[in-house]
């Protein structure tokens, strides 16, 4: 190998570790940089690698009797506000579960004095409605 060759070699060794190492820190500015300005959304075209997973599917159909209560319902069910019958406490039911299930589903979905419509919680569907009466009803007798 001649000497010409040798220094060539070496610059070219120099000059790749420097442009590594520099190449680095550029790197990391410009990924900051680029977190920063990226769109808010992303095309996923199914298939495709390069998407992150998809979001699983929400779940189809009604969601439990307990999870619509502990969301849509316990803030007065809980604690009775409003006169709201209270959940575990017999006496505030039996009355009312005296009208029977399809008139406490009614009024639970329509409303009634102090109950609003669907407790508020108007993305719940009529079942999903239904399910909270009945595990209301069924934790107070
Ligand atoms: C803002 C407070 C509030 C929220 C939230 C609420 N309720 Fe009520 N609820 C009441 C009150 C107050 C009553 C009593 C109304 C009355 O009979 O005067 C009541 C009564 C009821 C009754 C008895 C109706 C009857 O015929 O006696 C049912 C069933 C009921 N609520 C279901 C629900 C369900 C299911 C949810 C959640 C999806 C819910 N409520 C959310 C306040 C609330």
């Amino acid at each position: 190998m001649s000497i010409k060759r040798q220094v060539w070699v070496a610059a070219v060794g120099v000059f790749t570790v420097t442009g590594a190492m520099l190449s680095f820190a550029v790197t990391e500015q410009e990924q900051q940089i680029i977190d920063r300005i990226k769109p808010v959304g992303e095309v996923c075209i199914q298939g495709k690698s390069d998407c992150a997973a998809p979001v699983a599917a929400v779940a189809s159909g009604p969601r439990s009797g307990a999870d619509v209560y502990g969301t849509a319902c316990v803030a007065c069910h809980g604690t009775g506000a409003a006169g709201a019958p209270k959940l575990g406490v017999a006496a505030d039911w039996t009355a009312r579960i005296a009208q029977g299930e399809e008139t406490l589903v009614s009024n639970a979905i329509n409303g009634i004095r102090g109950m609003p419509p669907k407790g508020t919680c108007m993305a719940c569907s009529d079942e999903e409605i239904k399910l909270a009466v009945q595990h209301m009803v069924a934790g107070s007798q």
